[in-house]
């Protein structure tokens, strides 16, 4: 019998996926589950076909120029790749996948919750019962923002940002999109295509950031953006924290610009913002948008499915390059 492919799994995932692995791979596995730095990265590149890293692990340009060619296939254990240089990957010949689809549902019901938590200020409300806090009540205290019936903007109508849709309607939201292109009249179901971001940004109440950052996409929520927004804006980003202008989105809060913000991504992870922690109208999640049980036993299945695929020698489903 050939000897099974050896694969490198940097964090813990789910014990399926280790169990599902462990049939037709030999894995590697460092038990502390840190972040793999540049080293870690390099060294096991030499003693491995196969790594399913997750977005903690950066394979930047300086690192792929260090990996040693038995390395064959990144199969991540994520849709955003942005933590990948995948010119660099390209070049080097090897094979990068992702997951996309299986964490659809996760991700929009954490855009939802943070959508609500902020807008009816669940952060505040727990706090205050947990710590002994409440100690009256009267029809002023407490009082939030109104989510049915209102305009939700959604920046990039990929599979997470439909799922959003569906949710937001579940509300009775009425749905606004900005995406590269325009979907089709079933796939819209109603929603409003604005070819142009300051277009989108012009009409909604709350906008919802559900799009990969890339080099046209970083920063796209800068204090110019936040501007166009209406007085009072509900802004939500569960996608990447380099798609917002952390001080400008501050500065919106303090003047009240925005009306509250959600948060489950930061551009610094994990930690996260701290000057945030100061202002109760930012409800704030660490990174967990994906993190539901079933969604990570998808995720392993999928970028499982992609090495089967790689190693019985047919194009991986989730190749991107
Ligand atoms: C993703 O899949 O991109 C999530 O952010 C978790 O890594």
């Amino acid at each position: 019998m050939p000897a099974k492919p050896v694969l490198w799994i940097t964090r813990t995932l789910s014990a399926n996926t280790f169990a599902r692995a462990r049939q037709s791979y030999e894995v590697v596995f460092d038990e502390h589950d840190e972040p793999a730095d540049s080293e870690t990265i390099i060294r096991r590149s030499a003693e491995v076909d196969a790594c399913i890293p997750c977005h903690s692990e950066h394979f930047s340009a300086d690192v792929v120029a260090k990996l040693n060619p038995r390395l064959k296939i990144i199969a991540n254990h994520s849709v955003g790749v942005d933590h990948c240089d995948l010119d660099a990957l390209k070049a080097a010949g090897i094979v990068v996948t992702n997951t996309p689809d299986v964490l659809s549902d996760a991700t929009a019901e954490i855009a939802m919750l943070l959508l609500l938590g902020a807008a009816r200020r669940a952060a505040e409300g727990d706090s205050m019962v947990r710590s002994g806090a409440w100690t009256s009540w009267s029809p002023s205290f407490m009082v939030g923002h109104q989510v049915t019936g209102k305009r939700i903007g959604i920046v990039g109508m990929g599979k997470v940002g439909q799922v959003m849709a569906r949710r937001a309607r579940g509300f009775d939201m009425q749905v606004h999109y900005h995406n590269r292109k325009r979907l089709a009249a079933e796939e819209e179901a109603g929603a409003v295509f604005h070819d142009s971001l300051d277009s989108l940004l012009d009409v909604s109440e709350y906008l919802s950031l559900h799009c990969p950052a890339t080099d046209t996409t970083r920063g796209l929520l800068d204090a110019e953006a936040i501007a166009k927004l209406p007085d009072g804006a509900i802004v939500v980003n569960t996608a990447r924290g380099a798609l917002v202008d952390e001080q400008a989105l501050l500065e919106a809060i303090k003047v009240g610009k925005l009306a509250a913000v959600g948060l489950d991504c930061f551009v610094t992870e994990p930690g996260g913002n701290p000057a945030f922690a100061a202002h109760p109208n930012i409800f704030m999640l660490p990174h967990i948008g994906s993190a539901t049980f079933d969604t990570r036993d998808a995720m392993g299945y999928r970028a499982l499915d992609n090495l089967d695929a790689y190693f019985a020698g047919d194009a991986p489903g989730d190749k991107l390059v």
